[in-house]
């Protein structure tokens, strides 16, 4: 008889999302006279910029003809994609990375949760609480989670930084040694944003301990301070213990479409292999690379168009994420985040339980959020709302609490 995988079996309920997602179907399923306003998921709701589509326009056109189809492509991501992305997100910065060091892919998620595959399973794995689901989860999958914990709703074999308002929601480095830690800034929940100094802490602890940091950096385009780093490449020392994960989703609306792109420096080598051989050889046997069409579509927004046309799109979702940070904070509530970030933490009013504050908020005011305890035991009594939703359903949804309140 097949054995399987045993892990999922100790995985808890259903991916976050989808609990989420079900709640509000169920609710709406009760009460189909019911608007909903969802500010739950963070997706994006604005349309491709004129700029992508044109490129992938064009791009449909080309695969129409016998000169112009592309079948398979690079697993890697086209040469014109990991260039332009060398150019425009790193060396623009002043720093330095090499398109062999780009791989491009259908999404920061894939990325974060396959990254493990070339990792040993007796990593000590360090992560935020609250965290991003799917670097837990995924942990949880391949075995480097020990078991559920239910009255804790923490797994046994992890590193739990605790991100509180009391360290301004940042992680502090673990007593325990660390192998695998796992950042994410801007912080999807938290939308807190570490500086230069607090993420070279990491790199030197890092590369001290032959740790490795997966740094997820799918939200930078919402940084506004010019003096927070966009991506760990800008700290001394990044090359030679830290991957990247970076995503078209959040930064140019590819939710839908699909594309984003991991970094693996050249010298970053562990146990005597190079990690950025390694992902290659893991991306060239279980991925076949990224549409065509869609790549076209990325490249577009290195365009000088197609850049002014992205950053309006981010102004747009950073204004409604000032727009529920003010219009909260002013109803009383405590808001955090959504400066540098396009998601507002939010405590919940008189210590109530983070789900409980959800469905309340789901059926008085209508409006779906996402509870702060399903990212973890730290995230209990918080809720974190997106700014990704449209700018008049997002002002109504903010009338509405308020008027619940
Ligand atoms: C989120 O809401 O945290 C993200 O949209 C989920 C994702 O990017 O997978």
């Amino acid at each position: 008889m097949v054995k399987i995988n045993e892990n999922y079996g100790k995985l808890p309920g259903s991916y976050l999302f989808s609990e989420v997602a079900r709640r509000i179907s169920a609710y709406t399923a009760a009460h189909p006279e019911a608007k909903i306003i969802k500010l739950s998921i963070g997706d994006v709701t604005r349309p491709l910029v004129p700029a992508v589509t044109e490129a992938m326009h064009k791009a449909v056109d080309e695969m129409g003809t016998y000169e112009g189809f592309h079948g398979y492509g690079p697993e890697q991501g086209y040469p014109f994609l990991r260039e332009a992305i060398a150019q425009f997100d790193y060396k623009a910065r002043g720093v330095d990375i090499k398109p062999e060091e780009i791989f491009v892919s259908d999404g920061a998620k894939s990325d974060c949760g396959n990254i493990g595959d070339i990792f040993g399973v007796d990593n000590k794995v360090a992560v935020c609480d609250p965290v991003y689901p799917v670097y837990v989860d995924t942990n949880a999958m391949a075995g480097r989670a020990g078991d559920y914990v239910e009255a804790q709703g923490r797994w046994s074999n992890l590193i739990y930084m605790p991100c509180l308002e009391e360290n301004g929601f940042m992680p502090q480095i673990p007593k325990e040694r660390a192998d695998l830690i796992y950042l994410c800034f801007p912080n999807n929940p938290t939308g807190s944003m570490a500086t230069r100094e607090q993420l070279k802490q990491w790199v030197d602890y890092a590369n001290e301990n032959g740790s490795v940091i997966l740094y997820d950096s799918a939200y930078e385009a919402f940084i506004t301070d010019p003096d927070i780093p966009h991506t760990i490449f800008e700290i001394e020392g990044a090359r030679t213990c830290a991957i990247e994960f970076r995503s078209f989703s959040k930064t140019a609306g590819f939710t839908g479409n699909r594309c984003a792109y991991t970094v693996v420096p050249m010298e970053l080598e562990r146990d005597g292999a190079k990690l950025n051989t390694m992902w290659n050889r893991r991306q060239t046997t279980k991925f076949n690379g990224v549409p065509y069409v869609v790549q076209r579509g990325a490249a577009a927004i290195y365009t000088p168009e197609g850049h002014a046309q992205v950053m309006e799109s981010i102004a747009y979702y950073q204004k409604n994420a000032q727009v529920i940070r003010e219009g909260l904070t002013a109803a009383g509530l405590e808001c955090f985040g959504g400066v540098n970030a396009p998601y507002i933490w939010l405590k919940t009013p008189g210590g109530m339980g983070s789900w409980d504050f959800f469905d309340l908020v789901l059926d008085k005011a209508n409006v779906a959020i996402t509870p702060g305890a399903g990212f973890g035991p730290s995230g209990e009594g918080y809720v974190r709302l997106t700014a990704f939703g449209d700018a008049e359903a997002t002002r109504q949804a903010v009338e509405r609490v308020k008027s619940m309140l």
